[in-house]
């Protein structure tokens, strides 16, 4: 691009940083949360025991809204003997309509972009996404995105920024330049406006506006405001922007887009987190909770942060809005990450920002540098635990960080009859590449249904070695097709590995800079992991696709899939062979022949603060201790 227009561009910008429209900068005050008259009917905690009335009124509008496109879909996909849009007139007015949800992995920017290479290829706004092979419109027919950690930097990208597309971040000037790791702060594109000392000088001062009011804070909140000026295409990255806003969007008030879901886990003082008995938070436009037994219960999202004891703001308590900041939510499902900031000291920033950093580190310990915290809004509530509805504050960490690097749990929950869940995972189990573990905490965690499972059932998932075996790791694999197999309703899960079509994307999760070639050309190996390069791997794939859509709705109205679904089914549908034997190491090649010279497997970096940590699947371990490698 020419200076000139590079110029044009930026001031522009500059004179009016809003010309795009995107989420509501609906805060009171900006990033720090203030108390507001209360509405008529004060906010309140509700059970789990059902969705809430928001989601049932939407979901209504939904299932509406999806037909179309899924009716184009599901023809695009040439399912042989099948008459997809005879079969949409037949369900479309019961709860037989397939019900979709998309499910994006943590792993940092890995994740991020791997994530984004499959909605790109899911989006029937993307160029050339509908044609033969692809599988443009699958994100138009989905009900549920859900994201947690590097996961959630994307879906968080999209919804904030009024559902824009992957193309347009990707030529975004404002937005997803990764050239600049987070902890210098953007430079819009070579005019360097902001010097790294005053970046992080407003975001020191938005933190302390917020602890001044009285709400704890961490390095969390840090983390949230440098995220959100690399996602939200706003000046200073938007710190009125909250996550409730994106339910007052005219596009997703008339459900035209599906409902984002982030994922976060609880980790209060002097618990220990793992897989069997995390307790999993999910943020909605709408609410904030878990229907886990440990909480059983959803605060209203716009009012976080207001005086809830058993379960009501009482007369003399105050009504708070704004601190369900987007950026605070992000890094709170990502907080894993906020020790990067830690980083910091081997930056040129000035002495007094490193000593407020040192501060912070002092006040919260060691132990403890990745918890976001909250006011507790199920103090006293009925239906959460004695333990935790003690808490004045809870704390909520990346949600990756129980294992489940995959954010299945608000899909599996059985009051929202997902059908089909498609699983774009970009662990860094093995030499950062997956290996299912993932799957396997959530599978294991659905054994204890009447504990923390609570109901749930999930499909049976073979243990890592068998991935590796299997090489279920290296390409799409179905699990759960039979329904008959299954302790109770589940969806089928349509697993999808992060592999190396025409880019080695296994990088490491330390990557904090990406050139502008690097980041396009991991959204691209997204794209053809996705779609297997646009069907070039298997002329089925699309139908494929179609028939793991129809699955479980065919099988309530009794409808028998043509044969093209049976072959699919044969050599997608994981069959219940396992082979256990340990691995050899696993160091896949690139699939695809491109014309492009791969890039060599970039050694991981050497030990930071992260290091120290236990091995969660968004940061990569060796495969036999379990421990970071070094
Ligand atoms: C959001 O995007 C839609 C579709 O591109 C557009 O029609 C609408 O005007 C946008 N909304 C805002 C608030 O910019
Ligand atoms: C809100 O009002 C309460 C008194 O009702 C006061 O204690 C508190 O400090 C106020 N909080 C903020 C953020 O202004
Ligand atoms: C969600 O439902 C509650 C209770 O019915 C209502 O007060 C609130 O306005 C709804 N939220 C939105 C964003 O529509
Ligand atoms: C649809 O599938 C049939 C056979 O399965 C094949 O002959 C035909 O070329 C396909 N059509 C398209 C547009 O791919
Ligand atoms: C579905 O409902 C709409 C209106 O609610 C009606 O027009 C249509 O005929 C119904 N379709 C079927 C197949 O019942
Ligand atoms: C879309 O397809 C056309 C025609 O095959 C091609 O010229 C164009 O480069 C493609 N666009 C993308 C983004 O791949
Ligand atoms: C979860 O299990 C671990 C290990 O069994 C235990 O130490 C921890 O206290 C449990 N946490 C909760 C919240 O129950
Ligand atoms: C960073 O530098 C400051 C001041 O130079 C020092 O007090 C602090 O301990 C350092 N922090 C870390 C995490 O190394
Ligand atoms: C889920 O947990 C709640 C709260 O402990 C309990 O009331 C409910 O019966 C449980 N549901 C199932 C299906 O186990
Ligand atoms: C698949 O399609 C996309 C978008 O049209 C294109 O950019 C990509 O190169 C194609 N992949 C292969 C392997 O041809
Ligand atoms: C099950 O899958 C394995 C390979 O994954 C294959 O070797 C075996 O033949 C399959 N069994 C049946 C009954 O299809
Ligand atoms: C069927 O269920 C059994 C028992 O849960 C399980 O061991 C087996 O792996 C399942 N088979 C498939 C293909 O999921």
């Amino acid at each position: 691009m020419k200076v000139g227009l590079l110029l044009a561009a930026a001031s522009a910008a500059i004179a009016n940083p809003l010309t795009t429209p995107r989420a509501l900068p609906n805060a009171p005050d900006e990033y720090s949360p203030a108390n507001v008259t209360c509405p008529a009917t004060k906010p309140s905690i509700r059970s789990a025991a059902s969705l809430s009335t928001n989601e049932t009124d939407w979901l209504e509008a939904r299932h509406r809204e999806v037909l179309s496109p899924m009716r184009d879909l599901l023809k695009r996909m040439n399912i042989t003997g099948f008459d997809a849009s005879a079969y949409i007139n037949l369900v479309s007015n019961t709860s037989n309509v397939p019900n979709i949800g998309i499910a994006v992995s943590g792993g940092g920017y890995r994740a991020m972009l791997n994530g984004a290479g499959a909605l790109k290829a899911f989006d029937s706004r993307t160029d050339n996404s509908t044609a033969v092979g692809h599988l443009g419109g699958l994100l138009q027919s989905a009900t549920y995105v859900s994201a947690l950690s590097g996961g959630g930097w994307l879906v968080g990208s999209v919804f904030l920024n009024n559902f824009t597309t992957i193309a347009e971040l990707q030529a975004s000037e404002q937005v997803w330049d990764l050239r600049n790791s987070i902890l210098e702060g953007p430079d819009h594109k070579h005019l360097q406006l902001l010097h790294t000392a005053s970046y992080w000088d407003d975001i020191v001062d938005a933190v302390h506006s917020k602890r001044d009011k009285g709400f704890n804070t961490s390095l969390t909140d840090y983390w949230g405001r440098a995220l959100s000026y690399q996602f939200i295409n706003a000046s200073e990255g938007g710190p009125a922007y909250t996550f409730s806003s994106i339910a007052l969007m005219d596009n997703f008030k008339k459900a035209q887009i599906p409902l984002p879901i982030l994922v976060a886990d609880g980790r209060n003082p002097g618990e220990l987190l793992v897989g069997s008995n995390s307790t999993v938070y999910e943020f909605n436009p709408w609410e904030f909770g878990s229907p886990d037994p440990a909480i059983y219960g959803f605060a209203p999202m716009e009012y976080l942060g207001s005086d809830f004891s058993n379960g009501q703001v009482g007369a003399n308590g105050s009504c708070v809005r704004g601190f369900d900041n987007a950026g605070f939510v992000m890094g709170t499902s990502s907080s894993l990450f906020n020790q990067f900031i830690l980083r910091l000291n081997s930056t040129s920033i000035p002495d007094t920002l490193k000593s407020v950093i040192a501060s912070i580190l002092e006040a919260i310990g060691e132990a403890n540098n990745d918890i976001a915290a909250y006011k507790n809004p199920f103090a006293g509530y009925s239906h959460t635990n004695a333990s935790i509805s003690s808490l004045s504050e809870l704390n909520v960490v990346d949600g990756g960080e129980d294992g489940q690097n995959i954010p299945l749990h608000p899909l599996t929950q059985p009051n929202r009859h997902v059908d089909v869940i498609f699983a774009i995972d970009s662990s860094a189990d093995v030499n950062s590449w997956p290996n299912g573990k993932s799957l396997v905490r959530t599978y294991e965690r659905s054994l204890n249904s009447s504990g923390v499972g609570n109901g749930t059932t999930f499909p049976s998932i073979p243990d890592t070695n068998t991935f590796i075996n299997l090489g279920l790791n290296k390409r799409p694999t179905f699990f759960g097709c039979n329904p008959r197999n299954l302790t109770g309703p589940a969806p089928l899960v349509v697993y999808i590995p992060n592999a190396p079509y025409s880019h080695m994307s296994n990088t490491s999760t330390f990557d904090l800079s990406y050139s502008d070639e690097d980041r396009d050309a991991m959204i691209l190996n997204g794209y053809n992991v996705a779609t297997q390069a646009n069907s070039t791997q298997d002329a089925q794939w699309a139908a494929c696709v179609g028939c793991a859509i129809l699955s479980r709705s065919a099988d309530r109205t009794g409808t028998t899939l043509p044969s093209v679904c049976s072959d699919c089914f044969q050599s997608y549908c994981w069959n219940g062979t396992l082979d256990d034997r340990e691995p050899g190491e696993y160091e896949p090649t690139l699939q695809l022949r491109t014309p492009n010279s791969p890039r060599p497997i970039v050694p991981y970096k050497p030990a930071g603060p992260l290091m120290g940590r236990e091995c969660f699947g968004v940061l990569p371990c060796s495969r036999k201790s379990g421990q970071p490698r070094s």
